[in-house]
């Protein structure tokens, strides 16, 4: 079915269609990273092992994308592959890349290349991570060397996957590397370095390749008062889209009155928070997240309890349009056993971006989370996001009927 089919409505030409992954999440033996070394102290709940063992098999994983009528992929470079060992790079390592890049160009998939997705090289972490005073330099190091060998077959980088999770995993909530809980003053510390690699890295890309796209990718949760008659409800969730959906947008000099280090807009859309006024004082003032499902058109929840609520992605468009640049949504997707509630959000949610698009806002791609289930993090395997069931002891790939859905909606809107 295709929901489009006979309303005139198109994507634009050149619109990109594809799906997402992460290197940690899919590659397997990624043993130089901060990550693989709290998993093998036991210190996080799950090995991610093997992963999808994808490099032995990026090929046909590639196929797969091909025939469901992708055009475009994202993928991220693990950054400890290239360099194990501080200002030490491995060729090896980038040939590995270079040759994942041809293989989605021979297959036609325009590569969306993230230069790091929550993973940091050992060295970087044991040296203080992203709180070393040198980590912008560090970073921006290992960009140049990607980007000497890599540069001319890309254009759509995002330098940094997500900066306000990994800041919310790893310094308030510790469920991520390094594992701290409320330490505010380190979070904060944290965005800013953060910050600081990426305009560092956008400037090491726009240097060494003028033409190239170059943005972070933003996870984008819609923020609502959970009572909207509520005036403390309101101020709360205004206070936390402004530091959950601002803050960093801000660091980097992105805002209506220019564009800072952005090309374009990355976008990751999976839910909305509605959220409650928590009392007075510093810890309170973003607020508490409201789970009951009694807000206004309260959708279905996922397996990892995220609500399902496709209006909030025309929201968010909107919301980010006010930076005057192409939007790209560079993750969207559901975990769940339930298939069919899978194909119902894929067409929901591309029915609230081709709504946004017939707004005129200007939306360069969307990419699904994920192209296979895959090692969620500190969730291990469980949750299954993936157009493409894994069964991660064979390794056996099997496309679940909501792959169809998407494909018939890529292959109706690909021109
Ligand atoms: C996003 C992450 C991605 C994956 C999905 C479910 O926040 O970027 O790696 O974990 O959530």
């Amino acid at each position: 079915m295709n929901p489009h089919e006979g309303t005139g409505r198109r994507f634009p030409p050149g619109f990109l269609w594809g799906a997402a992954t992460a290197a940690h999440q899919v590659e397997g033996g990624n043993r130089w990273n901060d990550w693989w070394q709290y998993e093998q102290d036991g210190r996080l709940p799950f090995k991610s092992g093997d992963a999808c063992d994808h490099l032995a098999r990026y090929e046909s994983d590639f196929d797969m994308a091909r025939d469901m009528g992708h055009n475009c992929h994202r993928f991220s470079i693990e950054w400890s592959r290239i360099e194990p060992n501080e200002g030490e790079f491995s060729p090896d390592a980038l040939e590995l890349y270079a040759r994942i890049i041809a293989a989605l160009r021979e297959r036609g998939l325009e590569p969306v290349v993230t230069l790091q997705h929550f993973t940091l090289p050992a060295w970087f972490a044991a040296g203080g991570g992203w709180e070393r005073k040198d980590a912008a330099d560090r970073f921006a190091r290992y960009v140049r060397h990607v980007l000497a060998r890599l540069g001319p077959s890309v254009t759509y980088w995002l330098t940094i996957n997500e900066p306000t999770v990994y800041v919310l995993q790893g310094y308030i909530n510790g469920a991520w590397p390094p594992l701290q809980s409320g330490a505010w003053v380190g979070a904060a510390r944290v965005l800013r370095q953060l910050a600081r690699a990426h305009v560092a890295a956008f400037d090491v890309i726009k240097a060494l390749q003028p033409h190239a796209m170059v943005s972070f990718a933003h996870n984008a949760l819609w923020m609502e008062p959970c009572n909207p008659h509520r005036r403390l409800d309101r101020m709360a969730a205004r206070a936390r889209d402004y530091v959950y959906n601002g803050v960093f947008f801000r660091l980097i000099g992105a805002s209506s009155a220019g564009p800072g280090s952005l090309d374009y807009v990355g976008l990751n859309y999976y839910t909305r928070c509605c959220v409650r006024f928590a009392g007075r004082g510093p810890a309170a003032v973003l607020g508490r997240a409201c789970r009951l499902g009694h807000h206004p058109q309260a959708g279905p929840r996922s397996d990892v309890d995220w609500e399902v609520y496709p209006r909030g992605l025309g929201e968010i468009l909107q919301k980010f349009r006010s930076l005057h640049l192409p939007i790209f949504v560079t993750e969207n997707g559901i975990a769940t056993e339930d298939d069919a509630l899978r194909c119902l959000f894929i067409e929901d949610h591309v029915e609230v971006l081709a709504d946004a698009i017939d707004n005129g806002i200007d939306v360069l791609g969307y990419l699904h989370w994920s192209l296979m289930d895959n090692y969620e993090w500190d969730r291990g395997t469980a949750p299954h996001f993936g157009l493409a069931a894994v069964d991660h002891p064979s390794q056996v790939r099997t496309l679940r009927r909501s792959a169809s859905v998407l494909a018939q909606i890529c292959k109706a809107n690909r021109n």
